[in-house]
């Protein structure tokens, strides 16, 4: 990493570090990755964050041993054996006889947590905030000592976190008579954090996020995750929810309880929910401090507008633009030019941060040249960069041209599908057909504009 990579990359944990300062982060962690090797600096992680001031609250999940040890596994459950599990939600039968095993198997997870955060150097205090109630009988089925979340003593877990400590969350609650439920962690960490006005909820598991499947109505961003294939990176919980009427029977059982609890979080005012795979090195930091992240994240708004950019826009426009122009995508420009020129520059911002721009350069009096258009990985096909050159063609238009061109050698159907069409490396202006690089071979493509609406 060079100089330049170090500091913007600093300069971006400290611009998130001034937005979290003082909020509040729910993980809930799963046992899935007790035996990941890189667990321990997950949670190392965790501490450094609750040490640079952002409240931390876990929920210790329990699932993996209390499945194995309610031999209520799918094919358990499929073979008869066991205790069911109804199909839409996250919710198991726990037998009576089997809750001291449940208690012990969540004491268990809680006390592995505590190990790890106490090495860390964290101070923690375990227990269980919430008041529950008995899930009873649904659709016929008692179940038994498998309980909800009635009340959770937000005061209490306040109290915790004031004294700089990290609650750890176990996922057996108590009702007014002092009976013992199991409650859902998935739940038990939405309920949390809405309670506590949590700003995000992280579902940290050995999945990378929710894995993209093909649809014909819903198009929503991807990303490529490690090893998995592509997953969703960000969701509205409006897709989110179309994902779940229309596909439910694609998603396996954790990630229709994952989409239908985030989207009830982000519904009830959390602001975000990230699944992410916690046996990754790193992932809440660059999930945190990054504009990109790695998992899926479900938000219910978000602040995404077009822009012209400005001078402290630089450095995320060349953060973007400096792996396209390594490989020769695009055009090789140096934050010194983009600085000259900074008036060209359109940049898609969400929620304060670049995740996309393009340039407008005029290159003689009547004609017209898109730039440097990008959208970041993650929020592509958001129809951000549609926009963008449809902005671009308006600016155009107010600067006089009459025709727009854009040289490309990997968007040619992009911008046909925008009314551009192909024309000759030889009709640019003088200048730039001069200019031209036949090396790079790129396909010249040109649009005509009408006359320029009144501003
Ligand atoms: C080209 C690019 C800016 C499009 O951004 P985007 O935000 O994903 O675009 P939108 O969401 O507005 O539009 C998505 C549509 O464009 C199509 N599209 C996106 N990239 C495309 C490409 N390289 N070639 C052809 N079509 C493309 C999508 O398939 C989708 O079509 P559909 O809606 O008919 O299914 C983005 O893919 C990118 O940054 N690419 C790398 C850089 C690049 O090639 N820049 C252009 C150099 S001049």
């Amino acid at each position: 990493m060079d100089a330049a990579s170090r500091v913007a990359a600093a300069r971006d944990v400290l611009s998130y570090l001034g937005q979290y300062r003082g909020r509040l982060f729910v993980l809930r962690v799963d046992d899935a990755l007790r035996a990941a090797p890189l667990l321990s600096v997950l949670i190392r992680d965790v501490v450094q964050l609750q040490q640079m001031g952002i409240s931390i609250v876990l929920v210790a999940g329990a699932r993996a041993t209390i499945d194995r040890l309610l031999g209520n596994s799918a094919a358990a459950a499929a073979a008869g054996g066991g205790a069911k599990r109804l199909s839409s939600g996250d919710r198991r039968v726990t037998p009576n006889e089997a809750l001291a095993q449940v208690i012990s198997a969540t004491t268990d997870a809680v006390n592995d947590l505590v190990a790890l955060l106490t090495e860390s150097g964290a101070r923690t205090v375990m227990g269980n905030w919430v008041r529950a109630r008995s899930l009873g009988v649904i659709d016929g089925v008692d179940y038994q000592r498998s309980g909800r979340v009635e009340r959770v003593d937000v005061e209490a877990i306040r109290a915790v976190l004031d004294a700089e400590q990290i609650p750890v969350v176990s996922s057996i609650g108590w009702n007014r008579a002092g009976k013992a439920y199991n409650i859902s962690t998935t739940e038990l960490a939405v309920e949390i954090s809405v309670a506590m006005r949590a700003a995000k909820l992280f579902f940290v598991s050995d999945r990378p996020g929710i894995a993209a499947i093909e649809t014909g109505s819903l198009r929503l961003s991807t990303r490529r995750a490690r090893e998995a294939g592509a997953i969703y990176s960000s969701v509205h919980i409006r897709e989110a929810q179309q994902l779940l009427d229309i596909e439910a029977g694609r998603l396996d059982h954790d990630e229709r309880a994952l989409l239908q609890q985030g989207v009830a979080a982000c519904g009830r005012g959390v602001h975000r929910v990230h699944i992410v795979d916690g046996g990754r090195d790193g992932v809440l930091i660059d999930e945190i401090f990054s504009a990109d992240g790695t998992g899926t994240m479900l938000y219910a708004d978000r602040y995404a507008l077009i822009e012209g950019a400005v001078a402290h826009d630089i450095p995320d426009i060349m953060r973007l633009l400096q792996p396209q122009m390594a490989e020769g995508l695009l055009i090789a420009r140096t934050a010194a030019e983009v600085a000259e020129t900074l008036e060209d520059y359109l940049v898609y911002r969400v929620d304060d941060t670049v995740q996309g721009c393009a340039a407008l350069r005029m290159i003689d009096a009547t004609t017209a040249e898109v730039e440097s258009l990008l959208v970041a990985e993650g929020h592509r096909a958001e129809g951000s960069g549609r926009q963008l050159v449809q902005s671009l063609m308006e600016r155009a238009q107010h600067r006089g041209a009459t025709r727009v061109v854009a040289l490309t050698t990997q968007a040619a159907d992009f911008f046909m599908a925008l009314g551009f069409e192909d024309a000759s490396p030889d009709s640019l202006p003088q200048d730039r057909a001069r200019a031209y690089d036949r090396e790079r071979n790129s396909r010249v493509l040109g649009r005509t504009l009408g006359p320029a609406a009144a501003e």
